[in-house]
């Protein structure tokens, strides 16, 4: 079922700026990591999302709630952790933690002071004089302190520190087990790595793919630079069916990526030939994601379906 649901949602900002009939869902247990480029469209997505702002055309809606309509009850049920975090002059944090609580109806106090514990703030200070880490801090205890099912994490590790940043993926991890719902967009390739099931990619406001996490860390190819004893060692291997792509007789070497599905034909093609040495590149998540920030026309990799 799905609990996240963007359809055709358009907002057109002029200059090409905007999101545009970008559609897809989020379904009940599932973490959908967002991810694209600055100025792609995840942080606009994500507001319309929770209704603080309204689309040209297309809908979202968050169970079953359309985001304009129910904005009042979406702010109540939905866990929002904004990109931006502004906080209210005047107030310290315990101040506006209990402020946001009243506002979400939550009576028990019981989360946000072991969230604080977890996160390690002292509530005490003016939210205004906060360090950037610790106002990020306090915007991640007020979304999770009525334990929402529902979570919209828009980067909740900028500004964290590495220890809080892995404090917080702990965190993450023992609330997908707990049955929540995410969407969390972020340009840490090792976080979305971590916790997403299904990866979106928007660029330019315009989804341009979904894919599985598991098909991409399948299709991901390891690529070996393999140098032969003999020209005929090199013949035998370029003549095996694998297909190289580089291949150079009078260096008797050649460069070939091997998904995982080719292995075996890989290691039965190797035995047969006498190797003078091979080194081993694999391809991370971070170098395969590369390839949609910088435009890469010749990216494909198994596994990836277009939106
Ligand atoms: N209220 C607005 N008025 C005009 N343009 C806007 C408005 N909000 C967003 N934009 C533009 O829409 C585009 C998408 O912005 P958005 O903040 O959604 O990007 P993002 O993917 O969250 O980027 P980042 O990774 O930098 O957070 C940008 O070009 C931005 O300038
Ligand atoms: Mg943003």
């Amino acid at each position: 079922m799905s609990v996240i649901e963007v359809n055709k949602l358009t907002k057109d900002y002029g200059h090409g700026r905007g999101i545009f009939d970008v559609t897809f869902e989020v379904h009940e247990g599932e973490t959908l990591g967002f991810l694209g480029p600055n100025g792609a469209g995840k942080s606009t997505t994500m507001r319309h999302l929770m209704g603080f702002a309204k689309p040209q055309s297309g809908t979202a809606s968050i169970g079953g709630l359309d985001s304009t309509a129910k904005h009042h009850e979406i702010l109540r049920n939905v866990g929002y952790l904004p990109g931006e975090v502004a906080l209210p002059d005047g107030l310290t944090g315990r101040q506006f933690i209990e402020m946001m609580l009243a506002m979400k109806g939550t009576v028990s106090k019981g989360r946000s002071e072991e969230l604080l514990e977890r996160f390690a703030l002292n509530p005490a200070g003016n939210v205004k004089r906060m360090s950037i880490g610790e106002k990020r801090k306090l915007a991640v205890v007020t979304a999770f302190m009525s334990d929402p099912d529902i979570l919209l994490l828009d980067e909740p590790t900028s500004g964290l520190d590495p220890v809080m940043q892995e404090v917080f993926i702990e965190f993450i991890r023992e609330e997908k087990r707990r049955g929540k719902t995410i969407l969390l967009s972020s340009h840490i390739f090792s976080e979305v790595e971590a916790l997403c099931d299904r990866i979106a990619i928007i660029k330019d406001g315009k989804l341009i793919s979904t894919v599985d996490a598991a098909d991409v860390k399948h299709g991901l190819k390891n690529e070996f630079t393999i140098e032969f004893e003999t020209t005929d060692d090199y013949d035998r291997f370029i003549h095996s069916g694998l297909d190289p792509e580089n291949g150079n007789k009078s260096s008797k070497k050649c460069v070939i990526s091997v998904p995982d599905q080719l292995t075996n034909a890989f290691l039965s093609a190797l035995s047969k030939c006498r190797i003078r040495s091979i080194d081993e590149h694999s391809v991370s998540l971070e170098e395969y994601f590369m390839h949609f920030y910088k435009n890469d026309k010749k990216f494909g990799v198994g596994g990836v379906q277009n939106a």
